[in-house]
Protein backbone atom coordinates (compact mmCIF):
# COMPACT_ATOMS: atom_id res chain seq x y z
CA UNK A 1 0.00 0.00 0.00
CA UNK A 2 1.08 3.52 -0.86
CA UNK A 3 2.96 5.44 2.14
CA UNK A 4 0.56 8.43 3.82
CA UNK A 5 3.31 10.58 4.16
CA UNK A 6 5.61 12.40 1.79
CA UNK A 7 8.62 15.05 2.08
CA UNK A 8 7.34 18.46 1.93
CA UNK A 9 9.32 19.05 -1.49
CA UNK A 10 8.90 16.15 -3.26
CA UNK A 11 4.89 16.43 -2.23
CA UNK A 12 4.60 19.64 -3.57
CA UNK A 13 7.02 19.33 -6.82
CA UNK A 14 4.70 16.14 -8.05
CA UNK A 15 1.64 18.03 -6.77
CA UNK A 16 2.04 21.01 -8.56
CA UNK A 17 4.68 19.89 -11.41
CA UNK A 18 7.35 22.09 -10.90
CA UNK A 19 10.97 21.54 -10.35
CA UNK A 20 12.50 21.15 -6.55
CA UNK A 21 14.09 24.46 -6.82
CA UNK A 22 11.01 26.10 -7.39
CA UNK A 23 9.80 24.60 -4.25
CA UNK A 24 12.35 25.82 -2.19
CA UNK A 25 11.58 29.33 -3.44
CA UNK A 26 7.99 29.26 -2.53
CA UNK A 27 8.99 27.82 0.96
CA UNK A 28 11.42 30.45 1.26
CA UNK A 29 8.78 33.19 -0.06
CA UNK A 30 6.86 31.37 3.44
CA UNK A 31 3.74 30.51 0.64
CA UNK A 32 3.46 27.30 1.72
CA UNK A 33 1.21 26.30 4.43
CA UNK A 34 0.48 23.59 6.18
CA UNK A 35 -2.19 22.80 8.93
CA UNK A 36 -2.65 26.71 8.49
CA UNK A 37 0.85 27.15 9.70
CA UNK A 38 3.74 28.71 7.60
CA UNK A 39 6.08 25.64 6.37
CA UNK A 40 9.69 26.41 5.81
CA UNK A 41 11.48 23.12 5.96
CA UNK A 42 11.16 20.70 2.51
CA UNK A 43 12.37 17.73 4.89
CA UNK A 44 8.37 18.07 6.68
CA UNK A 45 6.47 15.16 6.18
CA UNK A 46 3.19 15.54 4.67
CA UNK A 47 0.45 13.54 5.70
CA UNK A 48 -2.34 11.99 3.77
CA UNK A 49 -4.71 14.41 5.56
CA UNK A 50 -2.89 17.60 6.18
CA UNK A 51 -4.32 20.53 5.15
CA UNK A 52 -1.70 21.79 2.51
CA UNK A 53 -2.34 25.50 0.38
CA UNK A 54 0.05 27.29 -1.42
CA UNK A 55 -0.22 30.56 -2.56
CA UNK A 56 -3.90 31.10 -1.19
CA UNK A 57 -4.90 28.09 -2.91
CA UNK A 58 -5.88 24.52 -1.12
CA UNK A 59 -3.26 21.67 -2.64
CA UNK A 60 -5.01 19.04 -0.49
CA UNK A 61 -8.16 19.21 1.98
CA UNK A 62 -8.83 15.32 2.66
CA UNK A 63 -10.51 14.09 5.51
CA UNK A 64 -10.23 10.74 6.62
CA UNK A 65 -13.31 8.78 6.04
CA UNK A 66 -14.45 5.05 8.67
CA UNK A 67 -17.41 3.40 7.60
CA UNK A 68 -18.91 0.02 9.13
CA UNK A 69 -21.45 -1.71 6.72
CA UNK A 70 -23.64 -4.16 7.46
CA UNK A 71 -22.83 -6.14 4.06
CA UNK A 72 -25.38 -8.52 2.64
CA UNK A 73 -25.20 -11.61 0.64
CA UNK A 74 -24.53 -11.55 -2.95
CA UNK A 75 -22.20 -8.77 -2.87
CA UNK A 76 -18.25 -8.27 -3.76
CA UNK A 77 -16.15 -7.11 -1.11
CA UNK A 78 -14.24 -4.97 -3.53
CA UNK A 79 -14.10 -1.49 -4.97
CA UNK A 80 -14.73 -2.73 -8.41
CA UNK A 81 -16.45 -5.80 -10.31
CA UNK A 82 -17.28 -6.63 -13.75
CA UNK A 83 -20.17 -8.66 -12.91
CA UNK A 84 -21.87 -8.06 -9.44
CA UNK A 85 -22.84 -5.33 -7.18
CA UNK A 86 -19.65 -4.58 -4.90
CA UNK A 87 -19.94 -2.87 -1.18
CA UNK A 88 -18.59 0.35 -2.47
CA UNK A 89 -22.38 0.20 -4.62
CA UNK A 90 -24.30 0.02 -1.63
CA UNK A 91 -22.77 3.40 -0.15
CA UNK A 92 -24.16 6.91 -0.61
CA UNK A 93 -22.66 7.90 -3.75
CA UNK A 94 -20.83 11.10 -2.46
CA UNK A 95 -18.40 8.49 -0.18
CA UNK A 96 -16.75 6.45 -3.32
CA UNK A 97 -13.80 7.98 -3.79
CA UNK A 98 -10.85 7.08 -2.93
CA UNK A 99 -12.21 4.31 -0.23
CA UNK A 100 -10.81 0.56 0.26
CA UNK A 101 -11.82 -2.43 2.11
CA UNK A 102 -10.34 -3.08 5.43
CA UNK A 103 -10.94 -6.78 5.73
CA UNK A 104 -12.70 -8.54 3.32
CA UNK A 105 -15.85 -11.10 3.25
CA UNK A 106 -16.25 -13.46 0.91
CA UNK A 107 -19.08 -12.89 -1.77
CA UNK A 108 -21.95 -14.52 0.92
CA UNK A 109 -20.30 -13.63 4.18
CA UNK A 110 -22.58 -10.97 5.92
CA UNK A 111 -22.25 -8.48 8.35
CA UNK A 112 -19.22 -6.01 9.63
CA UNK A 113 -17.31 -4.72 7.04
CA UNK A 114 -15.19 -1.88 7.56
CA UNK A 115 -14.19 0.59 4.83
CA UNK A 116 -11.80 4.17 5.16
CA UNK A 117 -9.26 5.99 2.97
CA UNK A 118 -6.68 6.32 5.71
CA UNK A 119 -4.28 3.23 4.44
CA UNK A 120 -2.61 3.88 7.78
CA UNK A 121 -5.63 2.82 9.88
CA UNK A 122 -6.29 0.16 8.06
CA UNK A 123 -2.75 -1.46 8.20
CA UNK A 124 -2.96 -1.55 11.84
CA UNK A 125 -6.07 -3.31 11.58
CA UNK A 126 -4.16 -6.13 9.52
CA UNK A 127 -0.93 -6.36 11.59
CA UNK A 128 -0.43 -9.74 13.15
CA UNK A 129 1.49 -8.21 15.87
CA UNK A 130 -1.83 -6.15 16.87
CA UNK A 131 -3.83 -9.32 17.79
CA UNK A 132 -7.21 -7.86 16.17
CA UNK A 133 -9.72 -10.83 16.90
CA UNK A 134 -12.38 -11.16 14.47
CA UNK A 135 -15.85 -12.81 15.64
CA UNK A 136 -17.45 -14.66 13.61
CA UNK A 137 -20.87 -16.68 13.54
CA UNK A 138 -21.08 -19.87 11.98
CA UNK A 139 -24.10 -22.55 10.82
CA UNK A 140 -22.64 -25.85 10.05
CA UNK A 141 -23.74 -28.90 8.17
CA UNK A 142 -22.71 -31.09 10.70
CA UNK A 143 -22.71 -31.15 14.81
CA UNK A 144 -19.75 -29.78 15.91
CA UNK A 145 -18.16 -31.45 18.90
CA UNK A 146 -15.17 -30.81 21.78
CA UNK A 147 -12.74 -31.97 19.61
CA UNK A 148 -13.04 -28.53 17.20
CA UNK A 149 -12.52 -26.71 20.11
CA UNK A 150 -9.02 -28.40 21.12
CA UNK A 151 -7.86 -28.18 17.15
CA UNK A 152 -8.87 -24.42 16.73
CA UNK A 153 -7.05 -24.04 19.63
CA UNK A 154 -3.82 -25.89 18.78
CA UNK A 155 -4.17 -24.15 15.00
CA UNK A 156 -5.13 -26.23 11.67
CA UNK A 157 -2.18 -26.78 9.24
CA UNK A 158 -2.80 -24.93 5.75
CA UNK A 159 -0.38 -26.74 3.36
CA UNK A 160 -1.21 -24.45 0.58
CA UNK A 161 0.35 -21.55 2.81
CA UNK A 162 2.97 -24.04 4.55
CA UNK A 163 1.52 -22.48 8.53
CA UNK A 164 -0.47 -23.29 11.26
CA UNK A 165 -3.46 -21.08 12.07
CA UNK A 166 -2.73 -19.34 15.57
CA UNK A 167 -5.08 -20.49 18.23
CA UNK A 168 -8.89 -19.75 17.58
CA UNK A 169 -11.52 -20.06 19.98
CA UNK A 170 -15.07 -21.93 19.79
CA UNK A 171 -18.05 -21.03 21.48
CA UNK A 172 -20.60 -23.44 20.84
CA UNK A 173 -24.46 -21.88 21.52
CA UNK A 174 -26.18 -25.34 19.54
CA UNK A 175 -25.13 -28.07 17.76
CA UNK A 176 -24.59 -26.67 14.74
CA UNK A 177 -24.38 -23.16 15.21
CA UNK A 178 -21.14 -21.89 17.23
CA UNK A 179 -19.62 -18.38 17.67
CA UNK A 180 -15.89 -18.01 16.35
CA UNK A 181 -12.82 -15.81 17.47
CA UNK A 182 -9.99 -15.37 15.23
CA UNK A 183 -6.77 -13.30 14.80
CA UNK A 184 -5.98 -13.72 11.42
CA UNK A 185 -7.80 -13.17 8.26
CA UNK A 186 -6.53 -15.88 5.54
CA UNK A 187 -8.11 -16.15 2.50
CA UNK A 188 -11.58 -18.08 3.23
CA UNK A 189 -10.10 -19.28 6.48
CA UNK A 190 -13.03 -19.86 8.93
CA UNK A 191 -14.35 -22.30 6.26
CA UNK A 192 -10.88 -23.85 5.46
CA UNK A 193 -11.05 -24.26 9.11
CA UNK A 194 -14.24 -26.28 9.27
CA UNK A 195 -13.17 -27.84 6.34
CA UNK A 196 -10.74 -29.82 8.11
CA UNK A 197 -13.72 -31.59 9.88
CA UNK A 198 -15.21 -32.06 6.58
CA UNK A 199 -17.96 -29.74 7.68
CA UNK A 200 -19.30 -27.51 5.69
CA UNK A 201 -19.98 -23.61 6.79
CA UNK A 202 -23.77 -22.75 5.69
CA UNK A 203 -23.59 -19.58 6.78
CA UNK A 204 -21.15 -17.04 7.47
CA UNK A 205 -21.97 -13.36 9.62
CA UNK A 206 -18.94 -11.10 11.30
CA UNK A 207 -20.32 -10.07 14.64
CA UNK A 208 -16.90 -8.02 15.47
CA UNK A 209 -13.70 -6.40 14.75
CA UNK A 210 -12.13 -6.14 17.87
CA UNK A 211 -13.45 -3.97 20.00
CA UNK A 212 -16.20 -2.79 17.99
CA UNK A 213 -19.42 -4.80 16.87
CA UNK A 214 -21.60 -4.28 14.19
CA UNK A 215 -24.19 -1.71 15.40
CA UNK A 216 -27.61 -3.60 15.28
CA UNK A 217 -29.69 -1.02 13.78
CA UNK A 218 -28.05 -1.19 10.60
CA UNK A 219 -29.91 -3.49 8.56
CA UNK A 220 -28.10 -5.52 5.93
CA UNK A 221 -26.78 -3.32 3.30
CA UNK A 222 -26.83 -0.14 5.65
CA UNK A 223 -24.09 1.55 6.50
CA UNK A 224 -22.79 4.41 8.82
CA UNK A 225 -20.00 6.48 9.89
CA UNK A 226 -17.35 5.55 12.79
CA UNK A 227 -17.89 7.41 16.12
CA UNK A 228 -14.76 9.03 17.21
CA UNK A 229 -14.66 6.58 20.48
CA UNK A 230 -15.10 4.04 18.18
CA UNK A 231 -12.11 4.02 16.19
CA UNK A 232 -9.46 3.50 19.04
CA UNK A 233 -12.34 0.95 20.65
CA UNK A 234 -11.59 -1.37 17.70
CA UNK A 235 -8.13 -1.61 18.92
CA UNK A 236 -8.93 -2.51 22.25
CA UNK A 237 -8.53 -6.07 23.47
CA UNK A 238 -12.01 -8.70 23.15
CA UNK A 239 -12.32 -11.05 25.27
N1 LIG B 1 -13.51 -16.67 6.57
C1 LIG B 1 -14.14 -17.14 5.48
O1 LIG B 1 -14.02 -18.31 5.13
N2 LIG B 1 -14.92 -16.27 4.80
C2 LIG B 1 -15.11 -14.99 5.17
O2 LIG B 1 -15.84 -14.25 4.50
C3 LIG B 1 -14.44 -14.52 6.31
C4 LIG B 1 -13.64 -15.38 7.00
Amino acid sequence: MKSTRDRLDRYLSRQLNISKREVRQLLLNKKVLVNHVVATDMNLLVHQFAHVKVNDTVVQSLAPIYIMLNKPKGVVSATKDRHHRTVIDLLPSHQHPSLHIAGRLDFNTTGLLLLTNDGSWSRRLSLPQNNIIKKYRVVLEKPVTSDYVDMFEKGIYFAYENITTRPAYLNIISPQVVELNIAEGRYHQVKRMFGYFNNKVLDLHRVSVGGLTLDANLALGESRHLLQEELSLIFSVDD
